[in-house]
């Protein structure tokens, strides 16, 4: 009598499988909340300032978004296929203290365009279509109640026309601009008297789908650039432009635009002698030609010790299979893994089945058991979605528009809402580990010994850690220029009234930590502080 059983079990049968429902959704780890119901435009570009403000950054020849600019501050421009005389900001700053929203205004075309910041906290822009081709734009961030908005330099422009390139800041302040479409070439802010010099490793990296474009780079410890494409990567002496080393392709195809994988450097610590790169998900080959929106992405991670004398890839399976992904390096030296798809590839509506759960990638552990699965967000983030540390260790989500213009009655709108994702170190019963930094110096110079004072609500076990991280320009599914700098520290002392003092000594060179501004964490069992920015100087 199997039926008659069955039927006498479903009440139980039902209940426990709801249990298993509501207890996999109550601890998986990290929540998410609306900050910014419509912030105006769709963010492709996202950088945070030291005044704890955000630009968001769209393209400019997307006709009307949701956010005009101030009255009286319109741009005409005769060659917009869209709007002649456009009247609607392309980007805007969000006061992260007020979560209120002020335009900006951008003159010429920023799509699929690059930027890092300079070492005085000035952010620079470059490239872009069209008018923007060519263009070298700053945003020097103000306090939030201030009126700084874009500039347009004029007297210095991009030797080589530059869409989907990476950049780089690099130890002597100066910033690598490298590659992007058919532009194999590297060049430099401030521009250096060689002028665009070809790599012919990129051109080599470039297939019949592109694959080489949004290079993944990475400023090594050891004053080097990693630079990966396609599904290969080399060790690049910039200053000579030598191919130092030539790392095995990475398994699983190719892994950056349009095939939308992500990459990032795990936390640079000890002797600061070691980097290792990490390179996940990614589109199968052959999606992006064939326009293929529901090819399966594939899962697999690479991580491999740049540094080291044996040049292998480690391989480590993802819970899901990812396309453009964000990898956002958290305070600890986790890494979160967080937006994109299941499906397809990158540009204008070719993917599906967003991959709404993030997962945390833990360094430490050992392989096989790095990845953990956290809470599911709602929103898709598709294509032209971003992800930023925030300065209180939350991550903050925006963008995700995989159309041409701004569509909202269809399959993945265009999303204008900003949301903020809580790791679990953010969680109320960690609360009473959480430090908070009471003393810290504004600036602090290569190798430098310095103390941050902290108090805790909980008597302090073991070390608080203090960690730098930089503020990266996000966009299409990777961090320009984001590192994790873990300081050296000295036992944390007690220095009474529940506070304690650490000892730092602050990076050897810009090698490490190229100059500029970082968010300064303290980390006390995995559990970081808000951050305070402190400006690294030579
Ligand atoms: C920072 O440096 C850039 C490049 O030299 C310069 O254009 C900008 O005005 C500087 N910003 C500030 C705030 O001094
Ligand atoms: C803006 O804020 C700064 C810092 O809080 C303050 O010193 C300044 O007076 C303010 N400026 C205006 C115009 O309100």
């Amino acid at each position: 009598m199997p039926s008659l059983h069955f039927l006498q079990c479903l009440p139980f049968l039902i209940l426990v499988i709801l249990h298993f429902i509501f207890l996999a959704r109550a601890q998986l780890p990290g929540t998410w909340e609306i900050l910014v119901e419509n912030a105006g435009i769709a963010s492709m570009h996202t950088a945070v300032t030291r005044f704890n403000t955000v630009v968001l950054l769209d393209r400019t020849n997307i006709g009307p978004s949701r956010k005009l600019l101030r009255k009286g501050h319109c741009r005409s421009d005769r060659n917009d296929a869209v709007l002649k005389h456009d009247c609607y900001a392309h980007s805007v700053l969000l006061d992260l203290a007020t979560n209120q929203i002020r335009p900006l205004m951008i003159l010429t075309d920023t799509w699929c365009s690059s930027g890092q910041f300079l070492p005085n906290g000035t952010l620079l822009q470059t490239g872009g279509d069209l008018d923007g081709f060519n263009k070298i734009r700053k945003f020097d961030p103000c306090e939030p109640n201030g009126s700084c908005d874009w500039v347009e330099l004029d007297d210095v422009a991009l030797i080589d026309g530059r869409w989907y390139a990476t950049n780089q800041i690099l130890p002597d302040g100066s910033v690598i601009i490298v590659g992007g479409r058919a532009a194999n070439t590297v060049e430099y802010f401030p521009p250096r008297k060689n002028g665009a010099v070809s790599i012919p490793f990129l051109a080599e990296a470039e297939d019949n789908q592109m694959d080489n474009l949004y290079p993944y780079v990475h400023l090594l410890p050891n004053g080097h650039l990693f630079i990966f494409a396609n599904d290969r990567a080399v060790m690049y002496d910039y200053d000579s432009n030598k191919v130092m080393m030539k790392y095995p392709p990475l398994d699983g195809g190719p892994r950056n635009y349009p095939s939308a994988g992500s990459s990032a450097m795990l936390a640079l610590e000890g002797d600061y002698s070691t980097a290792v790169i990490v390179v996940c998900g990614g589109a199968k080959y052959g999606a992006f030609i064939e326009r293929s929106t529901d090819t399966p992405a594939h899962g697999s991670c690479g991580r491999i010790v740049a540094t080291g004398p044996d040049r292998v890839w480690e391989m480590e399976d993802m819970a899901f299979g990812r396309i453009m992904g964000d990898m956002v390096m958290l305070p600890t030296g986790d890494v979160l893994v967080i937006n994109g798809a299941q499906a397809g590839t990158q540009g204008f509506e070719l993917a599906s089945a967003p991959c709404l759960y993030p997962l945390l990638y833990r360094p430490d552990q050992p392989g096989g058991l790095r990845f953990m699965t956290l809470t599911p967000g709602t929103v898709p983030r598709m294509y032209h979605s971003t992800a930023n540390l925030l300065p209180d260790g939350r991550v903050l989500v925006a963008g995700s528009n995989p159309h041409v213009f701004y569509k909202f009655e269809v399959e993945f709108p265009t999303e204008l809402r900003v949301e903020a994702f809580s790791p679990e170190y953010l969680s109320p019963d960690r609360a009473n580990l959480r430090p908070v930094i009471e003393g810290i110096p504004e600036t602090v110079r290569y190798g430098e010994a310095f103390d941050v004072v902290v108090s805790v609500p909980l008597p302090v076990v073991g070390i608080v850690e203090v960690n730098l991280g930089s503020a990266p320009f996000a966009t299409h599914s990777f961090s320009q220029g984001q590192r994790l700098v873990k300081l050296a520290v000295t036992p944390t002392a007690p220095a009474g009234d529940g506070r304690y003092k650490i000892s730092c000594t602050a990076p050897p060179s810009g090698r490490v930590a190229p100059p500029g501004y970082y968010m300064a964490f303290a980390v006390n069992q995995g559990v970081p502080s808000v951050a305070r920015w402190i400006h690294l100087v030579s």
